[in-house]
């Protein structure tokens, strides 16, 4: 479902019902992990639906054909730490050369404003394809700044796949970064009193990892 020329709301019936076991605050941390997973691989099949190709003369047990192959530099995958990372597997299961970055942002409790602890992208940036991941999109502090690093660092042709997304979210990352497309598997109601998605899932990172 395209709801601006840049954002995608996922409306497959496969990603909608794994949504809902992800929601269920009795699903434990390792079906939450592979759910995360499977969400991410469906989601990028529709993310990742441009992808430049090259014809190549391929030779079949029958004859030679010109058949597309994925053209340029591999594909960078750019999980925002901690939660992207349980996304990164899902990515990786459609595109295994893909090329991993990181960016490390927590936000601060109290302010909800995003803190960098760490950032590391691939090489020659400037000239991939680059999806950034995070399953949560709730006030759109840490999408921002983790698209800001990867445009100090030259990137230029971003996307950005996340699960659920808050209206609020949504509206600050786009008007921040127009140019980037936005991937959604759900958008949700609104944001609490504590910056949380409503209903949402609660902290993605804590079921993730298990922490807490
Ligand atoms: C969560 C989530 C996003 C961020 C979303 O991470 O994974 O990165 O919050 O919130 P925002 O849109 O309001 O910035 P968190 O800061 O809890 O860190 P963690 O992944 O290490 O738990
Ligand atoms: N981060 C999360 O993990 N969950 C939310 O609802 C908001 C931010």
């Amino acid at each position: 479902m395209i709801i601006t020329e840049n954002v995608f709301i996922m409306d497959h019936p496969l990603i909608k019902h794994k949504i809902t076991l992800l929601r269920k605050k009795s699903t434990g941390t390792n079906e939450f992990r592979k759910l995360v997973e499977e969400i991410a691989m469906l989601m990028g099949y529709e993310a990742l639906r441009d992808l430049p190709t090259n014809d190549v003369e391929t030779e079949t047990p029958i004859e030679s054909c010109m058949s597309p192959e994925i053209a340029g530099r591999k594909l960078a995958i750019v999980p925002i730490l901690r939660a992207g990372l349980g996304m990164v597997n899902g990515i990786l299961s459609l595109v295994p050369s893909a090329k991993v970055g990181h960016i490390g942002l927590y936000r601060d409790e109290k302010t909800h404003e995003p803190h960098e602890y760490y950032c590391k992208l691939p090489a020659f940036i400037e000239e991939r394809e680059i999806l950034v991941l995070d399953p949560m999109l709730a006030t759109g502090g840490s999408a921002v700044s983790a698209i800001d690093f990867v445009k100090q660092h030259g990137g230029k042709n971003i996307k950005f796949m996340c699960i659920i997304a808050a209206p609020e979210g949504l509206k600050k990352l786009s008007e921040a970064h127009p140019d980037i497309r936005i991937f959604c598997g759900n958008l949700d109601r609104c944001l609490n009193e504590n910056a949380y998605i409503c209903p949402g899932l609660g902290d993605a990172g804590d079921r993730i990892f298990g922490t807490k």
